[in-house]
């Protein structure tokens, strides 16, 4: 990894600029349909904790935060989709208007786990929003209702998505070098 980071990326796939029109857009949509609701954004840590901020901020309707973070158990498992649960939320989810801040929607095996365990707890209602969507990779079926863009399954790091937990700082999405990753 070179201390400029520029140097391990191969192309900017999403610029500062496009970003912040989605991030834009995708607020505004939301104000309108929370409106007199309960809403309660749910960050996916680590990842949407940039889209999270931004999107935050673009929104114009009162709301509440919360975090939570899941891993899954080690690479075998992410196929059949078992996930641990590292922090979970501090707020009570019943009756409130939900909607899962996610960075990316890849396999969707998380996703799908999340939510229904999510469901479970009675939320008013229950939405995911994640700012990139890779269909290519998709093995479990996800309703998507705000989704960003969709990327080809190409190596993206940045605006919160890491490589080896770097690059999250990167203020777009790009494609990272092989070279960076094949070592
Ligand atoms: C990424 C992303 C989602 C999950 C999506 O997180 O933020 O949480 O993977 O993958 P899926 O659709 O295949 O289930 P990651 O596990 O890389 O952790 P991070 O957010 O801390 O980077």
């Amino acid at each position: 990894m070179h201390q400029n980071m520029m140097e391990d990326i191969d192309h900017i796939l999403l610029s500062k600029e496009e970003l912040q029109a989605k991030v834009a857009e995708i607020g505004a949509q939301i104000s309108k349909d929370y409106q007199g609701k309960n809403l309660l954004l749910l960050s996916v840590l680590r990842g949407s904790f940039i889209f999270m901020a931004d999107l935050a901020r673009a929104i114009t309707v009162p709301l509440s935060v919360d975090f939570m973070s899941a891993s899954s158990y080690g690479s075998s498992t992410k196929t059949s989709g078992a996930v641990k649960i590292t922090k979970d939320i501090d707020i009570d989810i019943e009756g409130k208007d939900v909607i899962v801040v996610e960075d990316i929607l890849d396999s969707g095996l998380t996703l799908s786990f999340l939510m229904g365990l999510l469901k479970a707890k009675k939320p008013a209602s229950l939405h995911l929003c994640a700012l990139l969507d890779k269909p290519e990779r998709r093995k479990a079926e996800v309703n998507l209702t705000y989704k960003g863009f969709t990327v080809p399954d190409e190596f993206v790091v940045g605006y919160g998505l890491d490589y080896d937990e770097k690059y999250r700082n990167l203020p777009f999405i790009g494609v990272l070098k092989p070279e960076v990753y094949s070592k």
